[in-house]
């Protein structure tokens, strides 16, 4: 089994390269079932979804290459497929995102329900509320979905979810109305900027939008979509992982590549904790010259504070001076790290939708479970700051999202490998996953 081994109490110092957005890079390799000419996108993260998102593109008929320039070209080689392969799909709920360019480009899609990481309950009644608005036929049969349109026409469509705008919805939705006949308004759209930079691929595509980055999106379709070209945004939540991990370590980072403008309401935050942040156009660097000061939190749809860095936050608290209180407007239920954290000697009380954390002067390095992603980049982090050896099992969720984390990190001066170890009692919790699902447990 493999696990991370981390040796905590070292300050991180230094310089690195921020990757293209996960969350960008996902819905736009969709989006290119929609083009009538080859892609070539640019800054494409190496990670474990994108490549699943390679293999779903593969099995509906469109070829993915990296070439050698590390640019990835897409082409359509065969346009009849519908049906979005159900091992594919439960292993990353962006793989969803496949649905709207079906139905709009091939008049079907049959996707099965996905799957993704463990954060709360992630129902798709808002994407599929949209695409019938637009005129598509749905219905559920066993897992999958069924969507069915010979022509999609506008539409004026809500995308409020109960916690705010989908931002997957938003992609589909709009994935499927750039075809549509006539006008479409989006409303309660997804502010995010990976929505943003979709966006931005399809008008490359020759789709029209205005309004991107507002709530409302207005589009209007047209007949025909050609091929693109088109740089992926980088990822605002590796980068700002990395400015924690400076931050904890009571190091100095810097993270480069990216503008501080996709960061505001972090960089904000991380200010008022005591550390020192100065930004050019295209980098940010941290310097906290002390224990960082508790700062309450909410994590909120954008601008607001991230959701996907709230983890990453727990473990900064979890290590801060002072009590601070932690919610997450986004998924409520997305505190499994909590439990984890608290391993590490993290003081953290959980209250419905928050956390309160007292922090600790010194977190002590033991062994924790990856749950999730970003669950996996708070351990990850506490690690860092942990006095003495940490060890995290199940690292392989850290590269669904993080390119090479261990790398750069390794480049700021942390002591972190990822090694092999024989641990029994994971054989013997994965052979009995293996029983359940074989229905013999
Ligand atoms: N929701 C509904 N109905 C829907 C869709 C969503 O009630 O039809 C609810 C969800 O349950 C949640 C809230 O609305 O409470 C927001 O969910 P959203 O649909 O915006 O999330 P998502 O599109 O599934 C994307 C990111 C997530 C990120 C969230 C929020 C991608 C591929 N995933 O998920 O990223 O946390 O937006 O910003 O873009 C991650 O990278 O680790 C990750 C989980």
């Amino acid at each position: 089994m493999d696990v991370l081994r981390i040796t905590g109490g070292r300050r991180l110092a230094g310089s690195v390269p921020v990757s293209g957005a996960k969350n960008a890079a996902l819905p736009i390799l969709a989006a290119t079932l929609l083009a009538g000419g080859d892609c070539l996108l640019a800054d494409l993260p190496e990670l474990t979804d994108v490549r699943t998102m390679a293999q779903l593109l593969g099995a509906l008929g469109v070829d993915v290459r990296r070439q050698s320039d590390g640019q990835v070209a897409t082409r359509i080689v065969d346009a009849r497929p519908t049906r979005a392969p159900r091992n594919l799909v439960r292993r990353m709920r962006a793989s969803f995102c496949v649905l709207g360019p079906l139905l709009a480009r091939r008049g079907r899609a049959v996707v099965p329900l996905p799957g993704g990481c463990l954060i709360g309950p992630r129902p798709i009644d808002v994407h599929l509320r949209g695409l019938q608005a637009l005129g598509a036929e749905i219905s559920i049969c066993g897992d999958h979905v069924i969507a069915t349109a010979s022509r999609l026409r506008g539409a004026t469509i809500d995308l409020l979810g109960p916690h705010g705008p989908t931002v997957t919805g938003t992609a589909n939705v709009l994935t499927a109305a750039v075809l549509a006949t006539g006008r479409s308004v989006l409303l309660n759209a997804a502010r995010e900027p990976e929505i943003v930079d979709l966006g931005e691929f399809l008008q490359r595509m020759g789709a029209k939008i205005c309004g991107l980055g507002t709530s409302a999106i207005s589009i209007e379709g047209v007949t025909h979509l050609q091929g693109a070209t088109h740089r992926i945004i980088p990822d605002r939540i590796e980068a700002a992982t990395l400015l924690m991990a400076g931050a904890i370590t009571e190091g100095e980072v810097t993270v480069h590549g990216i503008s501080p403008d996709l960061l505001e309401c972090v960089l904000s935050a991380l200010r008022q904790t005591g550390a020192q942040i100065e930004s050019s156009e295209s980098s940010i660097s941290l310097r906290m010259a002390a224990r960082p000061r508790a700062v309450d939190l909410v994590a909120e749809p954008f601008p607001g504070f991230p959701t996907d860095l709230q983890a990453q936050w727990l473990a900064l608290m979890s290590a801060a001076q002072g009590r601070s209180v932690i919610a997450d407007r986004v998924f409520t239920q997305r505190w499994a790290h909590a439990r984890q954290l608290a391993k590490l000697g993290a003081r953290i009380e959980r209250q419905r939708g928050t956390c309160r954390v007292t922090g600790v002067a010194e977190l002590r390095g033991a062994t924790v479970q990856a749950t999730d992603l970003r669950a996996s980049a708070a351990l990850v982090l506490a690690g860092l700051s942990a006095v003495g050896q940490s060890e995290i099992r199940r690292p392989h969720h850290l590269d669904r999202g993080y390119q090479r984390l261990e790398e750069k990190l390794s480049s700021l001066g942390a002591m972190i490998e990822r090694v092999q170890v024989d641990c029994p009692g994971e054989q013997r919790w994965r052979a009995s996953v293996l029983e359940v699902k074989a229905g013999r447990l």
